[in-house]
């Protein structure tokens, strides 16, 4: 059996972890021929982006973050003959079977393509942790690390200069990193896209909280928080980078911070400053939590195949991985939990 493995969407810690299970497995156990597909689904659609994987190939990579495929977020439903290309190059290479590693983007396609007669199996990724079926993927706990110190470190300066610090984490349009950074972190507001938040309630605990003796506050920003000037204003605000969209129609999200911060300052009079974490977050070594979450990952993809399981992605329910269908992952995502919200919210101001 041949099998093809590939990275897509944006990177997070522990890709490299999955890649070194399924071909250790793979190999050892199954006799398998591991073949590596660069750059996504873009590796299916260009030449000389596949190779195949040894087990000297996966050495030392287990702690690094990134993917050695490389990584793209190439639609190929967005290219002329993108899925014809793909099953002529499934073919050239006599790939029996795929594994695919992404979020919702890389996982749709997976489903597509699966319903279309391919033999795909999925594995969830995403610093964003917003992907249903799961109730985590790799990368988010790393990220929430990096947010939560980011968070104790802004604490101590925030402090000494009797300021209000705004720190804008990612998570695209669900609040996981924010709301468990915040709690983790012990924010005094935290704001995520699932509950629209008044501009004047900041002010009023921020307010409410300075009266009471503390000359600081720290505000965490999800990048898709949506907020409104008070509860009688209209306009919502989504703020962007970029109103271009990717290959999969997203909107470049980002600085949503500088704007709140702009807003805090005038409505509490309190010097307020902007962190935004931004690809820090993404980047460097994977937590052991995340090390081990993808390596199970890797282990039972590599046995959905093995098994005939395909149409299938791993998932994390409770301490077990279960198979979960790739068509109920397609156009939801994961949100947070109301009862997460409450329990994040006693703390605020
Ligand atoms: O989906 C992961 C993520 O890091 C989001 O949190 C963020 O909005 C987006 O990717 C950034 O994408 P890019 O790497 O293309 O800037």
């Amino acid at each position: 059996m041949r099998v093809g493995v590939l990275t897509g969407g944006g990177d997070c810690p522990g890709l490299n972890a999955v890649i070194r299970a399924i071909v250790r497995k793979g190999i050892l156990n199954y006799n398998y021929e591991i073949l590596g597909i660069f750059e996504g689904w873009k590796g299916l659609m260009k030449e000389d982006k596949i190779k195949p994987l040894s087990l000297v190939d996966v050495t030392g990579i287990l702690h690094r973050g990134g993917t050695i495929l490389r990584t793209s977020r190439t639609n190929p439903f967005k290219v002329e003959n993108g899925v014809d290309t793909i099953k002529a190059t499934l073919k050239k290479h006599n790939i029996d079977a795929l594994i695919a590693i992404g979020g919702e983007d890389t996982l749709g396609v997976a489903a597509k393509l699966y319903q279309d007669g391919m033999k795909v199996v999925g594995v969830p990724k995403t610093i964003d942790n917003d992907v249903m079926g799961t109730d985590r993927t790799f990368g988010f706990d790393t990220a929430l690390n990096i947010a939560t110190e980011a968070i104790d470190r802004v604490h101590t300066t925030a402090e000494a200069h009797n300021r209000v610090m705004v720190v804008e984490v990612m998570g695209r349009h669900a609040g996981w990193i924010a709301i468990e950074s915040g709690i983790a972190g012990g924010a005094d507001i935290i704001l995520i896209p699932e509950k629209i938040t008044f501009v004047s309630n900041v002010c009023t605990l921020i307010n409410r909280r300075h009266s009471r003796g503390k000359d600081f506050s720290i505000v965490v920003v999800a990048e898709g928080a949506k907020i409104k000037m008070s509860p009688d204003s209209q306009e919502e605000e989504l703020v962007l980078q970029d109103k271009k969209l990717d290959a999969f129609g997203h909107v470049r999200l980002g600085g949503i911070g500088y704007k709140l911060a702009e807003l805090i300052e005038a409505g509490t009079g309190f010097e307020t400053r902007v962190v935004i974490l931004g690809h820090i977050q993404r980047g460097g070594s994977p937590t052991a939590f995340d090390r081990v979450l993808a390596t199970r990952f890797g282990v039972h993809a590599i046995d959905l195949v093995h098994n005939g399981q395909f149409g299938q992605m791993v998932a994390l329910q409770g301490v077990k991985i279960v198979p979960y269908p790739l068509k109920d992952v397609v156009s939801r995502i994961k949100t947070i939990d109301p009862e997460m919200i409450e329990t994040a919210e006693v703390f605020f101001g």
